[in-house]
């Protein structure tokens, strides 16, 4: 069959399917079986495929349909202009988490703190998509992360290790920052699980049957881990030391709640106006 023709009898399979944006998802799935980019799929409509690029398009598709995310069947998913690989064993990185790297460059650039002799810790860094982004954006900065999931861990290394940073970002097997010394990071920086167990009916489908549990899942009211996660930030930052978190609208005034001892807490939103950043310094 010609690349147009198998192109548009996906469409159709995920449209009927019920299958997300299935032009895109077929446009994908495409370039993965072929390893090409978007342009190629345009400037060889004709070109046939192979009986064996057939049946691995054929397979991916089936995948899709079953539910399982794009990205774990191409093992690919972009973040702050990086191509990172995944796995089932870590959470796929969302466009909204990059507003934790903005916030952590902002304070950066506004001078709050020195550039070039940072200590950062990635709490639950999954693929190590902020540990990277931070990594590639202050060149100068000491990178720690840390995960409880050792099969995570070793995506994040496969990462740091693709894109050259193997050197400037350390990892470890921990529970949050347990280990650590006090009063001594600039930043913790986290994206941590925050979805509770009581609203697991709220989270779309594809998260609850693919994403890993431990990586969406705090607990039964989804702050349990933030709980535990701030006094230890605070003790393993130093006076004046930023926390910068992800979290969700649904516990946005908990949060602000617990961290109502440190200074300038500020909650920021995200592109759709939902609460997801919050930020708080400890005081000096
Ligand atoms: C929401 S995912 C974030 C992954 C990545 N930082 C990102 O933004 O794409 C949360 C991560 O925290 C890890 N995690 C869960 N509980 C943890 C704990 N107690 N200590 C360390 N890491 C934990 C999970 O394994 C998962 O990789």
């Amino acid at each position: 069959m010609q690349l147009k023709d198998s192109l548009n009898v996906a469409v159709s399979r995920l449209t009927a399917d019920r299958v997300p944006s299935p032009r895109m998802n077929a446009e994908l799935l495409l370039m993965f079986t072929l390893n090409c980019d978007r342009a190629y799929l345009y400037a060889h409509p004709e070109r046939e495929l192979t009986a064996d690029e057939s049946s691995r398009y054929d397979t991916a598709l089936s995948e899709r349909t079953r539910g399982v995310p794009a990205q774990y069947i191409t093992g690919h998913q972009e973040f702050w202009g990086l191509d990172l690989i995944v796995t089932p064993a870590v959470l796929i990185p969302r466009p909204e988490t990059e507003h934790v790297i903005e916030s952590v460059l902002d304070f950066v650039a506004r001078a709050l703190l020195p550039a070039n002799s940072l200590r950062i810790a990635d709490v639950g860094t999954g693929s190590g998509a902020i540990a990277l982004a931070l990594a590639k954006e202050l060149a100068h900065a000491e990178i720690h992360a840390t995960d409880i999931s050792s099969p995570a861990l070793e995506i994040a290394r496969a990462n740091a290790a693709c894109h050259q940073f193997g050197d400037r970002i350390q990892f470890h097997q921990t529970d949050l920052l347990a280990g650590f010394e006090r009063n001594s990071f600039d930043f913790v920086v986290s994206n941590p699980p925050y979805v509770g167990e009581s609203e697991e009916d709220q989270v779309q489908l594809e998260v609850r049957r693919f994403e890993p549990r431990n990586a969406v899942f705090a607990g039964p009211m989804g702050t349990e881990v933030i709980e535990r996660l701030i006094p230890q930030a605070r003790a393993a930052l130093k006076p004046g030391g930023w926390l910068v978190m992800e979290i969700s609208g649904t516990i946005a005034e908990q949060v602000g709640e617990l961290l109502k001892d440190w200074d300038q807490v500020q909650v920021k939103p995200d592109l759709r106006s939902i609460p997801r950043v919050a930020q708080a310094r400890k005081p000096r």
